[in-house]
């Protein structure tokens, strides 16, 4: 049961709804009452708006920019996946357990919707960074992930309608987004997007040391930039997700298809030459059927900082 944490959120806390996979539900209990700590730094994002890419930033900030250990650990062990436990054949994985036992400050990923975080989240208020995307490239980036991790099978355009109406993993997208909108002026949330990490990963990495409050040398600051571009984190084999990958085609006996890779194509606008027109045009309708009600568009997200 999910429980109203003690700051405003948007809507009835008591009934939302969240998809997910049958393989994510036994660790729903073992999650809900998760010993949360108030240092840990937590990512929380819909899937495929950057967490990745925000968890290798934010756990150099964390850790005195240790780029030898960072290129080392697997930021799978670094930054453990809440929710992700024992999902992926052939690497049994107990996330809740390794959690509990890494020293602090933890780094946790987690794509829970704001209600499905463990309760103590909102009474221990340990710092949480929520990162959105442009839900067009979000679902697309998606649909590759499902097709090369999963095995989805089916057309682009069915899964284009499956992610609108909310029917994939951690979805509906917009009340998680607008969950953590609500929260942003709140001391425990940094609200980002990746539009804006491509914009501006440096005033990104700035604020995020600011909120954690963490020191930055300026070589630190370029060093950092530099190694956690598209084409340095497309090569690194500690935070591209490559083993998982591996592990989960060759569990499905497929083939590597393009596209395929976790880290991709790391851009903003995929969904411009990869959408099907039709697609784009009920993406807008029901980002303006979502948003009318708070006077919001997509800029607010996209520009938000
Ligand atoms: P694309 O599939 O559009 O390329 P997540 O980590 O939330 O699953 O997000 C994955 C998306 O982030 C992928 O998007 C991936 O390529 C992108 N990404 C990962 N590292 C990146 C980086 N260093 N720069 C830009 N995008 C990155």
């Amino acid at each position: 049961a999910a429980e109203k944490p003690s700051v405003d959120i948007v809507g009835d806390w008591q009934h939302r709804y969240c998809s997910l996979a049958d393989t994510f539900q036994p660790v729903l209990d073992r999650v809900h009452n998760f010993e949360v700590r108030e240092d840990d730094v937590w990512i929380v994002t819909s899937t495929k708006c950057g967490t990745t890419w925000t968890q290798e930033m934010t756990w150099l900030i964390l850790n005195n920019f240790d780029f030898e250990k960072a290129k080392t650990d697997d930021l799978t062990i670094r930054s453990p996946f809440l929710e992700f436990n024992g999902v992926v054949p052939n690497v049994p994985h107990d996330t809740i357990e390794a959690l509990n036992k890494l020293p602090s400050p933890r780094l946790i990923k987690s794509h829970l919707p704001a209600w499905l975080l463990p309760k103590q989240v909102w009474t221990k208020k340990p710092k949480i960074i929520y990162v959105f995307r442009n839900p067009k490239d979000a679902a697309i980036s998606y649909f590759h992930h499902w097709r090369g991790m999963v095995g989805y099978k089916g057309t682009k355009e069915d899964f284009m309608h499956s992610y609108i109406d909310g029917h994939v993993n951690f979805n509906p997208f917009w009340p998680h987004v607008l969950d953590f909108w609500q929260l942003r002026d709140e001391p425990q949330i940094f609200f980002t997007s990746y539009e804006r990490m491509k914009r501006d990963l440096g005033g990104v990495i700035k604020d995020v040391c600011k909120f954690l409050e963490r020191e930055v040398e300026p070589e630190q600051l370029t060093q950092l930039v530099d190694h956690l571009s598209f084409d340095k984190m497309k090569d690194n084999p500690a935070c591209n997700h490559v083993k998982e990958f591996e592990s989960m085609k060759a569990a499905a006996g497929r083939e590597v298809e393009e596209f395929s890779r976790f880290v991709r194509r790391g851009i903003v606008g995929s969904h411009k030459d990869e959408m099907p027109q039709t697609a784009i045009q009920e993406f807008d309708d029901w980002t303006e059927d979502n948003l009318k009600d708070y006077q919001l568009t997509m800029d607010d997200f996209i520009n938000y900082s």
